[in-house]
């Protein structure tokens, strides 16, 4: 394991996020990389902690995800979905993290649909002065810390898989691309991205890219690096990169399209719109995907050009990373 300080208690959000703690990350994930392909795939690392998973929101990839990076840290796992619990009897949120607290918590993974609840949790584990700590697993519009980072690392890895390290993406041009307004992913994107002194564009109609996103992002962000389009064309041409973005359609609060094949035509991504970019060119997806509408089903399928399946490879090792870097010397 690499030999890294890190002093953060809680992930919550990319927003203050150091170089250091980047690479600290990307160095540690590689080394749990290393690992996942060994025979025996497991280290006695958290051994004797627990992990609880509390996903408020359905979740496929990141709480399975999570699931499998604890096991193989040889932690105990306890998995919570909030259809089949106590609060359908009206228990608060709250209190259901104090229960899992009293059984021996160490780590808590939250998902919610209401932006802001990891770091109410947090906020509540420090007051009572447990040793708790807080993984945001997505929060509503707010942050998907977990998604930025293995994104980062699905990247970082491909040009160069011995040292992934953040500055690889110096001068890379990245197009994120589709629904902005909804994405707790781009918003953790944006964070990571500028930090590695990349170029980011984000391209999206009107009604999912409004004007005021970019105030979001000041004062922090230098903005000589970053650009928002109403059109895919300039967001794609010459780049490196495309994130694309599902359509959260349940966060959606009025008809924000004209229709979905509009929306394919004219900002989808097909291979079509990859001659724009540069030639070897990787697109990603945080999925779930609709497949025809924010990418074609046969690019998502091309493995020449999609990273898909790789992302969702790269989530275990960065899960272990997070879960060691801040787990490790709890117990
Ligand atoms: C994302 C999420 O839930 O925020 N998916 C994921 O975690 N892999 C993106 C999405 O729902 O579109």
């Amino acid at each position: 394991m690499p030999t890294t300080t890190w002093n953060r208690h809680h992930i919550l959000s990319l927003a203050d996020f150091t170089a250091d703690e980047y690479n600290a990350v990307l160095q540690t994930a590689a080394s749990f990389r290393e690992v996942l392909s060994r025979r025996t795939k497991k280290v006695p690392t958290l051994q004797g902690h627990v992990v609880a998973n509390l996903f408020f929101e359905p979740s496929t990839r990141t709480r399975s995800s999570f699931e499998i990076a604890a096991k193989r840290l040889s932690a105990d796992t306890l998995n919570f979905a909030a259809a089949t619990s106590s609060m359908t009897k009206g228990e608060t949120i709250l209190d259901t993290a104090k229960t899992y607290l009293a059984m021996g918590t160490d780590i808590m993974v939250i998902r919610h649909k209401e932006a802001g609840v990891p770091q109410a949790i947090a906020q509540e584990m420090d007051r009572l002065g447990v040793r708790v700590s807080v993984l945001n697993a997505g929060d509503g519009q707010h942050e998907h810390p977990s998604q930025g980072l293995l994104d980062l690392f699905t990247i970082c890895t491909l040009i160069n898989p011995e040292n992934p390290r953040l500055e690889l993406l110096q001068g890379k041009k990245i197009a994120i691309v589709g629904d902005i307004l909804h994405s707790r992913v781009a918003r953790s994107n944006i964070w990571s991205l500028i930090a590695s002194g990349a170029e980011v564009h984000l391209a999206a109609p009107p009604t999912l890219l409004p004007k005021f996103f970019a105030d979001y992002l000041t004062p922090q962000v230098n903005t000589d690096k970053f650009f928002t389009h109403w059109q895919l064309a300039p967001a794609l041409e010459n780049a490196d990169f495309v994130m694309t973005l599902r359509l959260q359609k349940e966060r959606m609060t009025a008809h924000l399209l004209p229709s979905l094949r509009e929306y394919h035509q004219l900002f989808g991504i097909t291979h079509n719109q990859l001659q724009w970019c540069k030639p070897n060119v990787k697109v990603l997806h945080p999925g779930p995907v609709n497949r025809g509408v924010e990418i074609s089903s046969e690019l998502m399928d091309d493995p020449e050009f999609s990273l898909i399946q790789s992302q969702v490879t790269s989530g275990v090792a960065v899960r272990m990373a997070l879960l060691y870097l801040i787990g490790s010397g709890k117990v």
